[in-house]
């Protein structure tokens, strides 16, 4: 398992490339199942997630070739497709549940494995089964797979008012809906720019989608979609890791390719935290006013809230503040074991249930660390950045599902990063 070696660092300069939406392109991808024609996506990013992703999709019998080095996937489904995504890929990772909705709009049933809950929590589906029930869907859970089965004459239009905006769940909605007999509602619907984005390529294959960003999307159900190239839109996760990079050592650095409505509510936060953000024609440039940042409180939401993804790497910024910051994690259940590893480099972290209590350190102190889960990986990385000495961050597969090149990127702002084969 590899490691990544992160040496302290000065203030960083330069320019930092952001890449298409993990998160956008596992919900995109799926969408070829709706089709009979060849969808592709540009801009895909590069990451073991989207590798993960082909493989269930191949396992279903779509044809999929990755162009220019990964950064074109070209889909088809013209052949016959099966309806069951088999425990061994699902439980490598949850998004392989975006497949139950297509496979239920194209094929009529699907036997979709449960994922099984992961690092940051149970993840249970009862939001994707209930949204589903409402298109007429029966869906019963035998032998840790979900059957599915559509009503004969396939799904139906219908009406449903979600118990919390789930990512997941809007987007199985709008891909079943899509192919619905009649008109379907979805209230309370999730905001996130994934569900825009995913909204954005149905309706280039034909889908006829309004609302998609706010909590009321309705969709008018056709008979077929059609084929389609999109290109996957701006990781705003990926775009906040890498703002913070500046924030947590000083300097200025661009990220090409930003935009401040793809994570306004972020921005605002560094904002009260002494950090300064220009939207300018290559992207978002990102300074620190002073030497030292200001505690600020947080508590993550649904989008447009504070994004729970990016409460762990903000953690990271907040342990070098000057002040106490209180952290409040409301989406997750167990969203905070990057915690005790930052506590191995001097950081000064109270955490009790769902809040985190950070007191800022004038410096805190390399160490060997521990990545957990994806965004906790990074905001280790982000702590060795602004540490004394050296950090060793180990199981960077972690990190890998979601950072495409992330010691390059780093390195090319003029940070000591280097990934050790071990
Ligand atoms: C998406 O996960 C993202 N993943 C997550 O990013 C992100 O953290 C999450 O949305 C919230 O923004 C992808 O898009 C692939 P949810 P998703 O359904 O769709 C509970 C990352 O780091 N819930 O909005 O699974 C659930 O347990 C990943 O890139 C139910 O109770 O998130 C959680 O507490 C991590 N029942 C909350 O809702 C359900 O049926 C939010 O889940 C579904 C979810």
């Amino acid at each position: 398992m590899d490691s990544i070696l992160v040496r302290g660092n000065g203030p960083l300069h330069g320019d930092i490339e952001i890449t298409g939406a993990k998160n956008a392109c596992l919900a995109l991808m799926p969408a070829t199942l709706l089709s009979e024609e060849p969808l592709t996506l540009t801009n895909a990013p590069r990451l073991s997630d989207i590798k993960t992703m082909t493989a269930l999709l191949e396992s279903l019998g779509a044809e999929i070739s990755s162009l220019q080095a990964g950064k074109v996937q070209a889909m088809g489904s013209h052949g016959d497709i099966s309806p069951i995504a088999d425990y061994e890929i699902v439980r490598k990772m949850r998004a392989s549940n975006l497949v139950l909705g297509p496979l239920l709009a194209r094929l009529g049933h699907a036997v979709v494995s449960l994922p099984g809950g992961c690092a940051i929590g149970a993840r249970p589906m009862d939001l994707h089964t209930t949204a589903l029930e409402a298109l007429g869907a029966q869906i019963e859970l035998k032998d840790g797979y979900l059957h599915a089965k559509a009503p004969m004459g396939g799904l139906r239009g219908g009406v449903h008012k979600m118990r919390f905006p789930s990512v997941g769940a809007t987007e199985n909605f709008l891909m079943a809906a899509s192919l619905a007999k009649g008109t379907s509602v979805l209230e309370n619907a999730a905001r996130e720019p994934e569900i825009v984005d995913l909204a954005d390529c149905l309706r280039k294959m034909g889908a006829q989608i309004e609302g998609d960003g706010t909590s009321r999307i309705e969709i008018q159900g056709v008979d077929r979609l059609h084929g389609a190239t999109h290109p996957v839109v701006t990781d705003r996760i990926e775009l906040g890791t890498f703002m913070l990079a500046p924030a947590i050592c000083g300097g200025t650095v661009t990220c090409l390719g930003g935009r401040l409505s793809l994570i306004e509510s972020f921005v605002e936060t560094l904002d009260q935290a002494g950090i300064d953000v220009t939207e300018n024609e290559r992207g978002l440039t990102v300074t620190r006013r002073s030497d030292h940042v200001k505690a600020v409180d947080i508590t993550t939401a649904p989008f447009p809230g504070f994004p729970t993804d990016l409460q762990a790497q903000m953690m990271a910024l907040l342990c070098t503040a000057k002040g106490t910051s209180t952290l409040e994690e409301t989406i997750f259940e167990n969203r905070f074991m990057h915690a005790p590893e930052l506590t191995r480099m001097g950081a000064q972290i109270q955490v009790n249930g769902g809040t985190a209590q950070v007191s800022g350190v004038e410096q805190l102190k390399g160490a060997r660390v521990m990545a957990t889960d994806l965004r906790a990986s990074v905001s280790l990385i982000l702590a060795g950045l602004a540490a004394e000495g050296e950090t060793t961050v180990s199981r960077v597969y972690h990190l890998d599902r979601g950072y495409e090149m992330i010691e390059d990127k780093l390195s090319g702002i003029g940070a000591q990063i280097e990934r050790i084969q071990e």
